[in-house]
């Protein structure tokens, strides 16, 4: 059987529901089309994955395989350093070459390496509370959520802590790129933050060659210094991509955690009274509102659904956020419980197969202890404002939480 290099032109015979449709409602719109069909087709062409049954069968499906640039080609990104990102990252990559890319730098966020930073973490977290705490007040977001995450990234490869502000902003402005709001006039900052954030990484690699140190960067020289120049700069576009993918995802999911559980007095208590409801409280809030609510696959084959029929080449989302709320597993999906004990083993929302996240244990570690340092520092904490989580698909948006707390 021949298999497809190329999108195939997208199925007419689906439910077509315009992206704009999706992102004014989406947990409603999706579970208005999952009752009726296993997928749907958003008018960029791509078709999103409903059901929590395909989603898990079709994840390591060898009938499948993970997109390389057909998504940045969909959005118009065809040159430059934003598109050099999708070419070499090792999210958007396969068999051998996926493997080259990923072996490096997975060594680094095995279970028991990640595990030993979590009292670091831990201090890191209970810094920023106590940063805080006489002040009364926070922004969730900007001053803890976001700042927790890229520590913890700079901790690990061993970037300044005083280059926080600047690599954050330039990670913001390029994962744009991966969020469902994307659009055309995005491009020049998102590419404009792609060469920042590279030119960063290819300096700190010249520093660590000079100078190495016991971090990650270091211990990546010797494939950096390869005689290949195009396999030296993949192996950096992997650093770009650990810094691009342990700061903004994490960062989303901390703020929608505390969010969510603020909004349900009831169960932050219950979080303050007794810790060990800590890591339910996690995977439930990476459940019920993830902060990537879908990851790409490609079809390399016809694949028959129930009631619908993918032809090869497809580019399909698969989307975790309607799955998550998917009815055949999760008794009464609606309902944010943190004692829910119908969680699947392997969590959904960190994808699957040889792509599954490999920061899993680093941002579950990162989730435990920002609740843990938030629900013991300031258990008088109150939102300000609503919970509000943006977009339908892969990269989801938070606005701003303003929180306060009494101080007296
Ligand atoms: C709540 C936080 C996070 C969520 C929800 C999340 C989710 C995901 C998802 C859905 C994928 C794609 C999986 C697939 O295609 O099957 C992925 C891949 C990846 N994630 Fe995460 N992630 C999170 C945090 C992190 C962190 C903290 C890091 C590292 C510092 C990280 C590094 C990566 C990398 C390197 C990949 C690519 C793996 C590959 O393609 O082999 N992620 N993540």
């Amino acid at each position: 059987m021949a298999t497809p290099t190329h999108a195939a032109a997208p199925p007419t015979d689906l439910v077509v529901v315009p992206r704009a449709v999706l992102e004014a409602d989406p947990h409603a719109v999706l579970a208005r089309h999952r009752a009726v069909v296993p997928c749907i087709r958003t008018d960029d062409g791509v078709v999103m994955l409903l059901r929590a049954g395909d989603v898990q069968a079709l994840v390591a499906d060898p009938r499948t395989r993970q997109v390389e640039t057909e998504f940045a080609l969909l959005r118009g990104i065809t040159a430059g350093p934003l598109f050099e990102f999708f070419r070499q990252t090792v999210l958007l990559s396969n068999g051998e070459v996926h493997r080259r890319r990923r072996a490096p730098i997975a060594r680094a966020f095995a279970f028991q390496v990640v595990a030993a930073l979590r009292p670091r973490i831990r201090a890191l977290a209970e810094g920023l509370v106590a940063e805080h705490r006489p002040s009364g007040r926070m922004h969730l977001l900007a001053d803890y959520a976001a700042l927790l995450p890229a520590q913890a990234i700079a901790l690990i490869l061993g970037l300044p802590e005083r280059d926080v502000p600047d690599f954050t902003a330039w990670v913001y402005a390029m994962s744009r790129a991966l969020t469902s709001a994307w659009g055309p006039a995005d491009f020049p900052e998102s590419d404009a933050a792609a060469r920042r954030l590279i030119a960063y990484v290819e300096d700190l690699v010249a520093q660590r060659r000079r100078s190495p140190r016991d971090d990650l960067i270091s211990a990546l020289l010797p494939a950096i210094d390869e005689d290949d120049p195009e396999a030296a700069a993949e192996t950096r576009m992997q650093i770009v991509s650990l810094i691009l993918a342990g700061s903004d995802t994490t960062r989303a999911a901390l703020a929608i955690q505390a969010g969510l559980l603020l909004a349900d007095r009831a169960q932050w208590e219950a979080v303050c009274r007794d810790e060990a409801l800590i890591p339910g409280a996690v995977a439930e809030a990476l459940r019920f509102e993830p902060a990537v609510g879908s990851f790409p696959r490609f079809a390399l084959a016809e694949i028959p659904l129930e009631g619908a029929v993918l032809r090869a080449g497809t580019l399909m989302s698969f989307s975790t956020l309607s799955a998550m709320r998917d009815p055949a597993v999760y008794a009464d999906p609606d309902v944010f419980d943190i004692r829910r004990s119908d969680h699947p083993r392997w969590h959904p929302v960190f994808g699957g197969g040889v792509h599954r996240c490999l920061g899993e244990a680093l941002a579950r570690i990162e989730l435990e202890e920002g609740l843990r340092a938030l629900t013991r520092g300031l258990p008088d904490l109150r939102a300000d404002r609503p919970l509000v989580v943006r977009g339908s698909a892969a990269i989801r948006r938070v606005d701003e939480l303003p929180v306060s707390w009494p101080t007296g």
